[in-house]
């Protein structure tokens, strides 16, 4: 059974949907065993202690920089035995001390077709601002492993959805979220727990 560390900064719908996923048991050899959030009061906070999964606190405001704030989460991940860190609407950008020591072991869910709107500044509401403001008439959300680079990691899963004329961000959000998100975190979560997910040459294949 796999060790899976949740890390969240805001109201935790992926998470909610992580959690919704192992207790119907479509997360196969994993079990969440802690949410770690990079704020405190957040509602994803509530989502874990509601169904009696561990918390921690490690607020990103108590750190000067993103090396320090990194070494913290380092050292908690080290210490709960972490073998898959999920990040599911976690807003800070992890130092490679992290991504090196986790490579292939932390998963991403970023609300854009990578490499489309992505990259640093490309976060929640921004993202679809952004695609709107193209014209794309599709979007979507990639599940992807974290590397050194923001929303470079090797492709897991993709899902699209149209983009209709009269979409607001919020309106869109919530349709890739519902459409995608919502469903291929999981999926990419226990593909990973059974280990069917396999690296060639810095990409990732689904295992038949
Ligand atoms: C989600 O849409 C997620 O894809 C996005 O923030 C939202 C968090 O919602 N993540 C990013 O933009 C990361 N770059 P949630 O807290 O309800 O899961």
């Amino acid at each position: 059974m796999k060790n899976i560390i949740v890390l969240v900064s805001g109201g935790g719908t992926n998470l909610q949907a992580l959690i919704d996923a192992q207790k119907s048991g479509i997360i196969k050899n994993g079990k969440i065993t802690c949410v770690i959030s990079s704020k405190p009061d957040v509602y994803a906070l509530e989502r874990a202690r509601n169904n009696d999964i561990p918390t921690k606190v490690i607020p990103r405001k108590n750190y000067p920089d993103s090396v320090t704030y990194s070494q913290e989460i380092l050292k908690t991940l080290n210490e709960l035995k972490a073998d898959l860190v999920v990040l599911a609407g976690f807003m800070t950008i992890l130092d490679e001390c992290v991504t090196k020591e986790y490579a292939y072991k932390i998963i991403n869910v970023h609300p854009a077709l990578i490499p489309s709107f992505c990259g640093e500044g490309f976060y929640g509401l921004k993202v679809h601002e952004k695609a709107l403001e193209y014209g794309v008439k599709v979007s979507g959300a990639t599940i992807h492993f974290v590397n050194e680079k923001a929303d470079a990691g090797a492709i897991i899963l993709q899902g699209v959805v149209d983009v209709e004329n009269d979409d607001t961000p919020e309106i869109l959000q919530r349709r890739i979220m519902e459409n995608v998100e919502w469903k291929l975190l999981p999926e990419a979560v226990s593909l990973f727990c059974q280990d069917k997910i396999e690296i060639i040459d810095g990409k990732a294949y689904v295992k038949e």
